[in-house]
């Protein structure tokens, strides 16, 4: 075993020391301690293929296959995880495939953003545990599906905002419940970056190594450009959720549970496309407010083209409290009194890989972890399907808001839109004939 394989087991076996008991219902999911679980990932030309190095990095894991549409991205996958493992997991183009055969356990969903929540549907569906990348869902209507489907097959649904796992997080919560910042009131979350113009899409022939049919899957159809695959679709409606769903979710996760809140009861959100002229469809600047019950707010800033980091952070999270304030990062956290004065650091580099959230981290070896024992000893789920639901529902609150361009006031029961059809009805999205997901 590699010295960095020695090295990311130990740190992984130390935990993180936020294991619960099994609940009566999590025993049923329970398998023996020493089981292997086998793995699949789905879309691996860059999350996945770092996640399938954070899985194979983990204790008594077999990644059995590798699913993706893109066939050099197959080649990739596969020839990494054959020798990191010393095992050659299939490679398969068919997601349905995958989800027929035995020899997986746990289906990680790392496709684009349309495809999360009727991937991890059918995966549940076939008797499979679910890890799926955030957004959970490409619209506020998969969110639900989820909750009703992990309820009804009973297998875990883990969603990839692995801050959740991380260890400075869960002292942070701490020193928040022992007041330390006295009664925390407001946070202000951000994500700053000067990405460059994906310009205007040209039909082209499509690449003989990809499955676009399979790519599009349960979104409708719309004719292959060149600006689309990889990566760009994260800006189109039609697949992506824009930046508040794709770097807000980690901010805004970390903000709505430190300050202890649940569903808002008023979003707004102002902004635009200012900076480039290019075929995105969402804002590059993005200011999203959200209004809770018990005076507490959160606002949300996207600024996607600008690389000007805030508080000197290009993405965080400020806690502000009645008696100081908590500057959350990536990798740890800060306080400071009333005044801005700086009280106490925890910064830790074993947490950290700032630079690079896509890469193999402590973050995500602490977060997979915590999937693998959650399967194996019913040990608690860090970002259960429930709460990562009500994160990102805050993303799509303010896509919405942002397109119908008004307020929207929310049940802080579940968050549906109140008084507003014309909002409401972009709850849910149409789907490709014969893709639609079912519960
Ligand atoms: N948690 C994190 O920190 C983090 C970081 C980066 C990305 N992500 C999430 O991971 C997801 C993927 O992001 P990315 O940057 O790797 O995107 P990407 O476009 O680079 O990669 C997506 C891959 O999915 C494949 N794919 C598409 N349809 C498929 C299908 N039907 N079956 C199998 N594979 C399919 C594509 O061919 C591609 O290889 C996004 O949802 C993103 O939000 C999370």
């Amino acid at each position: 075993m590699s010295n960095r394989r020695k090295f990311v087991k130990n740190t992984v076996i130390g935990g993180i020391g936020i294991s619960l008991l099994p609940t009566a219902k999590s025993y049923s999911r329970i398998m023996g301690s020493n089981d292997r679980i086998n793995v699949a990932v789905m879309g691996t030309n860059s999350r996945g293929h770092a996640l399938t190095q954070v899985f194979i990095e983990s204790d008594n894991v077999l990644v059995t296959q590798i699913c993706d549409v893109d066939s050099l991205v197959i080649d990739k996958t596969v020839a990494m995880a054959n020798e990191a493992q010393g095992s050659k997991p299939k490679g398969e183009t068919d997601i349905r495939k995958v989800l027929a055969s035995k020899d997986v356990d746990l289906l990680v969903v790392a496709a684009p953003d349309h495809w999360h929540a009727p991937a991890t549907l059918m995966a549940l569906q076939a008797g499979k545990h679910v890890y799926v990348e955030k957004p959970c869902g490409h619209n506020a209507r998969e969110g639900e599906m989820l909750i009703d489907a992990q309820k009804k097959y009973g297998k875990i649904v883990q969603m990839g905002n692995q801050q959740r796992s991380g260890v400075f997080a869960h002292t942070a919560l701490k020193d928040i419940q022992q007041g330390v910042i006295g009664v925390p009131y407001h946070a202000r979350c951000w994500y700053s970056n000067k990405r460059q113009s994906i310009g205007h899409g040209k039909p082209v022939d499509i690449p003989a190594n990809l499955d676009y049919e399979l790519w599009q899957g349960p979104a409708p159809r719309e004719d292959y450009r060149d600006n689309i695959i990889h990566y760009n679709w994260h800006w189109f409606k039609n697949w992506g959720t824009g930046e508040i769903c794709n770097n807000g979710t980690h901010a805004l996760d970390i903000a709505r549970w430190l300050l202890g809140v649940d569903y808002p009861t008023r979003v707004t959100s102002a902004g635009g496309r200012y900076h480039v002229d290019d075929d995105w469809e969402f804002p590059d600047t993005q200011n999203t407010a959200f209004e809770f019950g018990e005076n507490k707010s959160i606002s949300w800033e996207s600024l996607s083209r600008n690389g000007m980091p805030l508080f000197g952070q290009m993405t965080g999270t400020l806690i502000q409290g009645t008696k100081g304030n908590m500057l959350v990062n990536t990798n740890g956290y800060r306080l400071f009194d009333e005044s801005g004065k700086p009280i106490k650091e925890l910064l830790s580099d074993s947490e950290l890989d700032t630079a690079d959230l896509v890469g193999i981290n402590k973050l995500s070896h602490h977060h997979v972890s915590n999937t693998l024992n959650a399967i194996r000893k019913g040990e608690t789920l860090n970002s259960p399907i429930t709460e990562g639901h009500k994160s990102v529902l805050m993303c799509h609150l303010g896509n919405i808001a942002q397109q119908v361009g008004r307020s929207l006031n929310t049940d802080p029961v579940n968050g549906h839109i109140l008084d507003d059809d014309d909002a409401m009805a972009l709850w849910g999205r149409t789907y490709a004939k014969g893709w639609e997901p079912v519960v």
